[in-house]
């Protein structure tokens, strides 16, 4: 018995915001966010849509494609970092406005590894014979960290005001991440089917010493009170994140670990068809396919169009390989996402 991927969808917001329209309210350029990272546009949601009404859309797709309805799914696994409430989860919120029985829901948060980690928990669900049939959802809406009164509200067509030099100056400040964060969601129902075709070898890792190089210090239940004025301005509720060191542990951690699942799965490295990486960087992307020897083809990207959208980078990477019809059956293929945690991983999928 395997888990097998039965139906894949993605749910997008329509707000297309180019690395040019950025520039006009930050010191920074379509050319410095092209050759750093790769992204040429993202999507923001609309004030007021949320990483559930967007997982909402995803799931719809996914349980479609599946040849299913909202009733069929047994269990549902909502990956995300940025929920539309601290409590209760995504989870709830998505079973009722999908029409789910009453199935348990669970909140997952490992970020940028969210659907890897997703993954391996519905394999385990569905192996064990528990459930059949497991939603597996992942979805950020990162545009709440940004500084969104300082005129983003112009790039999304709701205002045509002028930007002000102090405006502009303090947008500046968080330029190093804002520009590489885009909103959206994917999904897939995996059921457990006979045969040998599906998920193969997941291997997981955690790594509590680099916590601090990818971490938000604001909105902490550590603080008193939990969050402040004091933490917005001072831009403690956006991520902190040391690029460099993310840069570093990605390009070294993620080529190992698709090493291991290949491995475990007894099948050499330039066997792979495709290595789906998760979307946060083109630079990191094209330094793991260098480091494995892989040629570029086979390693598909899509940060040019949506951004990093952490959670939700893989299931729409998958979505969209799919629907472009590069894979096809027999085909070996490997997943592998590295974030804040740090927790990286790596899954084996046979076509
Ligand atoms: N536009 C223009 N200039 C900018 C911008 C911007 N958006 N952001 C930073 N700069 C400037 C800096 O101020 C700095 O200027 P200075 O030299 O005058 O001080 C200069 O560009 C270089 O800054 P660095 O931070 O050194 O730039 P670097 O080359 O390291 O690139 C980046 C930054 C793209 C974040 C890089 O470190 C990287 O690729 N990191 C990987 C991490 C990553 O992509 N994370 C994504 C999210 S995490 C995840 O999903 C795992």
């Amino acid at each position: 018995m395997r888990s097998v991927i039965t139906g894949t969808g993605i749910g997008v917001p329509p707000n297309v915001v180019t690395n040019e329209a950025l520039s006009r309210l930050m010191d920074t350029s379509d050319e410095w966010i092209r050759v750093r990272s790769g992204i040429q546009e993202r999507r923001y949601a609309d004030p007021g849509q949320g990483s559930t009404d967007l997982g909402v859309m995803a799931a719809r797709n996914a349980i479609a494609d599946a040849g299913l309805t909202p009733t069929d799914i047994d269990a549902v696994l909502f990956a995300t970092m940025t929920p539309d409430h601290m409590l209760p989860g995504n989870g709830p919120l998505l079973q009722t406005a999908l029409g789910l029985r009453d199935v348990p829901t669970f909140d997952i948060r490992q970020q940028c590894s969210g659907f890897l980690y997703g993954l391996e928990l519905a394999d385990l669900f569905l192996q064990s014979g528990r459930y059949r049939r497991v939603l597996l959802v992942g979805a950020e809406v990162h545009t709440g960290f940004m500084p969104w009164h300082l005129g983003w509200d112009t790039l999304i067509g709701q205002s045509t005001r002028e930007i002000t030099e102090a405006e502009r100056a303090e947008n500046t400040l968080t330029r190093d991440r804002t520009v590489l964060f885009g909103d959206g969601a994917g999904a897939v129902v995996i059921e457990a089917r006979e045969g040998d075709t599906g998920l193969g070898v997941i291997r997981l890792h955690t790594d509590g010493t680099g916590a601090g190089v990818l971490t938000m210090h604001g909105a902490s239940f550590k603080r008193r009170p939990f969050v402040s004025v004091d933490q917005i301005q001072s831009g403690e509720t956006l991520p902190f994140m040391s690029g460099k060191e993310v840069f570093r542990s990605a390009v070294t951690l993620m080529p190992q670990v698709v090493r291991e699942v290949c491995e475990a799965s007894g099948i050499a490295v330039e066997e792979l068809d495709l290595l789906l990486v998760h979307q946060a960087n083109m630079r990191i992307i094209e330094g793991v396919q260098k480091v494995l020897g892989l040629p570029p083809e086979k390693v598909p990207h899509n940060i040019e169009r949506w951004g990093n959208t952490t959670a939700a980078t893989l299931p729409i990477l998958f979505h969209e390989c799919r629907t472009l019809g590069l894979i096809r059956p027999g085909m070996n293929l490997a997943f592998t996402a590295l974030g804040s945690g740090l927790h990286w991983g790596a899954a084996i999928y046979r076509t």
